[in-house]
């Protein structure tokens, strides 16, 4: 029976494992906003909070906590659990302030801001790889060739992954976050737990050599900070580089990626954008953020009874804000629906808000606006040579191909 808070709540067409959600979720989100209200959904026993004041305050709230929750049997998953369990998206204050604080100077704006030049270096010698093909007429996939290669770059050489073990990341980094969606297969869980187990016996064996012979790399850093006074456990600076090398690069791939499609399907925009990429690249990319947003479902767990959006989300109960609805939210986005890369203001909550608040916000802002920047300066006139290919999967919404021409 539905218990009494939950008398009027609509389930909504809500189901992050079909195909018409994965395909356009944004005539259900709009249904879902015009609700009014966080709407209960039974499949997956939690609130949804579509609309952006609900979404916003799911994030922000200190009554609703990113507590970790063993999803699956320990007798398999230990290796997995572990990971999820120690990382900095698995705890709330003071165990995070701790965990945040060792990564909040790594990631400071001013620190990232010294790599533009570096991330730039790496965006033309990805374009270079390219280019004979490119000036030939040949199409290229935007995804394998340039999106996905970047992140994982700078990633790798922020930590200090020698260059020889960086190809090993893609995969181990892919087979993990399927477990973020709420459609897998067998096939897939397995693959995860061997990446569970791989990943983190070469982080540890890394880790160990950086405490022998220390490098200018945040894995040295964050091993320091693990002599010093025990601020930082074995297991935790493991989960820790393994969320950094997942969330940093998945969720930057999946934007460009999906900025990009959006881009090339609005080509006045487009022109626009390729007059002007000095000028205009920082709010193009702002709103790649905002209009397509490459991660969608966010859970929190409610500590005591918290009141959101006029519900009552029970000690215990699950609600998630859904950031890719609250940003195309018209309540406080002018034409909220159509793209525009000049948009401002534009308060999206791509990144999230409050404590857990994307660490990565600067690096990955700094990759968009020089990715998209670098692209748009050489080729000005790129064109979409086929359909895009789309990734199966809700909560990390993407494409894995687009393949495109000059
Ligand atoms: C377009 C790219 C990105 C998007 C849209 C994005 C989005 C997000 C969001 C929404 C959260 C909050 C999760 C929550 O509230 O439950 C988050 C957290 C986080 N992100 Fe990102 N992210 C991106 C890139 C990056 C990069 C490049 C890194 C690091 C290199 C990174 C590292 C993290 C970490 C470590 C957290 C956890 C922070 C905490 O719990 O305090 N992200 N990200």
């Amino acid at each position: 029976m539905v218990p009494s808070h939950r008398v009027n709540a609509h389930a909504g067409r809500f189901d992050p494992r079909s195909h018409d959600l994965v395909h356009d979720p944004y005539p259900v989100f709009a249904e879902l906003r015009a609700a009014g209200r966080p709407v209960w959904n039974d499949d997956l026993g939690m609130w949804l909070a579509a609309r952006y004041r609900d979404a916003d305050a799911v994030v922000r709230h200190r009554g609703l906590g990113r507590i970790y929750q063993p999803r699956l049997p320990e007798e398999l998953w230990a290796g997995f659990n572990k990971l999820e369990r120690d990382s900095i998206l698995g705890c709330e204050p003071p165990k995070h302030t701790r965990l945040r604080g060792l990564l909040g100077k790594a990631f400071a704006r001013g620190n990232i801001e010294r790599l533009r030049p570096h991330i730039r270096e790496l965006c033309q010698v990805l374009l270079d790889g390219i280019e004979a093909r490119a000036r030939d007429g040949q199409p290229f996939d935007l995804i394998a060739e340039y999106a996905e290669p970047l992140p994982v770059m700078v990633i790798a050489e922020l930590l200090g992954i020698p260059d020889s073990d960086r190809h090993l990341l893609r995969p181990w980094s892919a087979d993990l976050v399927k477990m973020n969606e709420y459609e897998r297969s067998p096939a897939q869980e397995a693959a995860a737990r061997v990446a569970a187990a791989e990943f983190s016996a070469y982080v540890h064996a890394l880790a160990a050599e950086r405490l022998r012979r220390p490098d200018d790399d945040l894995i040295t850093h964050l091993v320091q900070a693990e002599q010093e006074g025990d601020r930082l456990a074995e297991d935790e600076l493991v989960a820790t580089v393994v969320v950094l090398l997942n969330a940093g690069h998945e969720a930057s791939v999946n934007c460009l990626g999906n900025g990009m499609v959006a881009l090339l399907s609005h080509p006045e925009q487009q022109r626009r954008l390729a007059r002007q990429p000095a000028e205009l690249a920082a709010t193009a990319a702002e709103e790649f953020l905002r209009f397509d947003s490459p991660l969608h479902l966010f859970e929190r767990t409610a500590m005591a009874d918290v009141e959101i959006g006029g519900v009552v989300v029970r000690a215990g109960e699950r609600i998630a804000a859904l950031l890719g609805s609250a940003n195309r939210d018209p309540e406080v986005f002018e034409r909220a629906d159509e793209f525009d890369v000049g948009r401002e203001p534009n308060p999206h909550v791509a990144f999230g808000g409050g404590v857990h608040f994307c660490v990565g916000a600067p690096l990955a802002r700094v990759e968009l606006e020089t990715a998209l920047r670098s692209l748009l300066e050489r080729y000005p006139t790129l064109s979409l040579a086929g359909t895009p290919v789309r990734r199966p999967t809700f909560v990390q919404r993407g494409w894995s191909c687009i393949p495109v021409t000059v």
